[in-house]
């Protein structure tokens, strides 16, 4: 894999502390996924590439939505994720799934042409956009279809809590000239995500806004080893928790269980 491109979020991806959190985390977005798939329409023989696969839970449903004779590949930066997915692939007895350690900016996945190119959240982390769409439609054959979530803005998702800690941490560095900026909203507008994807080559651009509230414990979203790893000093640590728990009071129906609002977009469209 090239060292060069997104290495901020490859060693974020990779890195241990934030793996550890990580199947906790997922179950935030569990709910997102029949959505996403009942939205691709997958049909039975198809080749999908998972785009960002992480932990594979998508990556599994979609293969048996395309069974008997479809198959997905699943593709991630993340080598302890892409682990987990392969762990979870065997333990469900999936045998329709491979899972490759690839940076889907510039790199290849086995197995292309594919008839769909799907991700859930897995396409906002590229410092060159429009160069990783090309590469995903590089995979796809001609007509293929892609269909992917993404969040909506940031204002419309207030679990998203690095505002209220924002005095505790360092400032993000600007992103190097000709890159763009990574994260969780970095496709949240529709206009710039449409216009990547058409400078990518795809056509046919349509976009659905979605909006629920799911019920879950608040440590899904955040815990002490999660500020930690987001860089929360040790003597900021008690304020830091103190903010937290101000933020996420909006949210609490009990002390187990808190209703979080979830603003997401799925964005499908055609290879040209
Ligand atoms: C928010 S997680 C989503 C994981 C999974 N799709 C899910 O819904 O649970 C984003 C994933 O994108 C992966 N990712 C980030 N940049 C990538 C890149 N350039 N190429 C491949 N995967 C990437 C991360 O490693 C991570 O697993």
């Amino acid at each position: 894999m090239s060292d060069e491109t997104n290495a901020a979020e490859r060693r974020r991806w990779n890195d241990e502390r934030w793996i550890a959190v990580w199947p906790k985390r997922e179950r935030f977005t569990n709910a997102v996924t029949p959505r996403l798939l009942d939205a691709l329409a997958l049909t039975p023989g198809e080749r999908v590439l998972d785009v960002g696969c992480g932990g594979g839970i998508a990556s599994i449903e979609a293969g048996r939505r395309v069974l008997p004779e479809g198959s997905v590949a699943g593709a991630d930066l993340s080598i302890p994720l892409v682990e987990l997915a392969r762990q979870r692939a065997r333990e469900a007895s999936a045998g329709n799934l491979s899972f490759h350690v690839v940076d889907m900016q510039n790199e290849k996945v086995p197995g292309a042409p594919f008839d769909v190119a799907m991700s859930q959240f897995g396409v906002m982390f590229f410092d060159e956009p429009v160069t990783a769409f090309v590469n995903i439609a590089r995979h796809l054959r001609e007509d293929g279809r892609i269909g992917f979530a993404c969040w909506q803005a940031a204002e419309r998702n207030p679990w998203f809590f690095a505002l209220a800690l924002a005095p505790f941490l360092q400032p993000m560095p600007p992103p190097a000239e000709g890159k763009s900026p990574t994260g969780p909203f970095a496709l949240a507008d529709p206009e710039r995500t449409a216009g990547i994807l058409g400078e990518a080559g795809f056509a046919d651009i349509r976009r659905t806004a979605i909006e629920f509230t799911v019920d879950l414990p608040e440590d899904v979203i955040v815990d002490d080893e999660q500020l930690a790893f987001m860089g929360v000093a040790d003597s900021d640590m008690p304020a830091a928790r103190r903010a937290m728990d101000e933020h996420m009071a909006q949210f609490r129906l009990s002390p187990e269980v808190s209703r979080f609002p979830l603003a997401l977009q799925i964005f499908e469209a055609r290879r040209a």
